[in-house]
């Protein structure tokens, strides 16, 4: 996981456009809607009853300002109980146990988890962004079933994208300036593409799990962008051109971890 800074999250979850309006216009679905198609969980699941704790972790490069807050802000806005632990690290997860927290959400520089702890189970960001970004996707487009599909960066979100990718029945294409890690993702199913820019242009269903600032110019004119990557930004011709861009920093992938946290109780019931 790249580490985010303070300045990537102080707009969560209140951008300029509330991200739901900007969701529900892309693809028809809030953050709490796609975050409960991407745990398989129906529609109308009543989240109320999980009390979440977000511990502050202090190790490595230390907390990010406004991280906790934001994750709690984003794990309230899905109907669930949440709050920061007044302790960081061991004390923080210790008072959730004791608090009898269902959910434990916390982060260092390497790792954001969401944990489950009546199930015992881990859900983490990689796979929550990922899980998130080609749900949005699906919904954007329509449907992926036999549709071509770029992933751009073979990296922890795009190799967790492309299987997710290829169950939705998406004909999955790769991309990565190191092209052997697009290689290895074959094993998925997905096919490699030596050339970034080219493969970028040739398509318009695009996952873009890469931390890379792709030039307008290279854009295919109607080009739905699900798009995760930090730094984040679409010139003034690539946004011209792209028919959506679906983008935030936390929000979508820290809402996929909580909810699927939550959906390991759920399903057991
Ligand atoms: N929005 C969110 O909620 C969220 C959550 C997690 C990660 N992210 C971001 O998503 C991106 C992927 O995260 P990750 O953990 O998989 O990172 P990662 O480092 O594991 O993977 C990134 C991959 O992108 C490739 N890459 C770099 N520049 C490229 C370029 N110009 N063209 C093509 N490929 C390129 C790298 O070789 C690498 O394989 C990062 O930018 C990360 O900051 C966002």
């Amino acid at each position: 996981m790249t580490r985010l800074t303070p300045d990537m999250i102080k707009d969560v979850p209140e951008d300029k456009i509330d991200l739901d309006t900007r969701l529900m216009q892309a693809a028809g679905k809030t953050v709490k809607g796609i975050a409960l198609e991407a745990a398989g969980l129906p529609e109308d699941t009543d989240l109320s009853g999980f009390k979440v704790a977000v511990v502050p972790i202090t190790s490595g490069l230390g907390i990010i300002s406004g991280f906790s807050a934001s994750v709690d802000a984003i794990v309230k806005r899905l109907g669930m109980d949440s709050h920061v632990t007044q302790g960081t690290d061991v004390n923080g997860f210790t008072e959730a146990v004791r608090e009898g927290a269902d959910i434990i959400m916390m982060a260092d520089d390497n790792m954001f988890i969401a944990y489950n702890v009546r199930e015992m189970r881990e859900t983490d960001n990689s796979w929550g962004t990922a899980r998130g970004y080609a749900v949005a996707l699906k919904n954007a487009a329509g449907g992926l079933e036999g549709k071509k599909v770029l992933v751009i960066g073979a990296g922890m979100v795009g190799s967790w994208a492309v299987r997710f990718l290829m169950d939705m029945g998406a004909d999955v294409y790769v991309t990565d300036i190191v092209y052997e890690k697009a290689e290895r993702l074959s094993q998925y199913g997905a096919k490699p593409l030596r050339d970034v820019s080219k493969a970028i242009s040739e398509n318009t269903l695009l996952l873009n799990a890469a931390p890379f600032i792709i030039p307008g110019e290279i854009i295919a004119e109607g080009s739905i962008f699900s798009s995760p990557g930090v730094p984040h930004y679409f010139d003034q011709v690539g946004r011209s051109r792209a028919k959506a861009i679906i983008h935030d920093p936390l929000e979508i992938g820290a809402a996929v971890m909580a909810v699927n946290s939550a959906g390991y109780s759920i399903k057991k019931e």
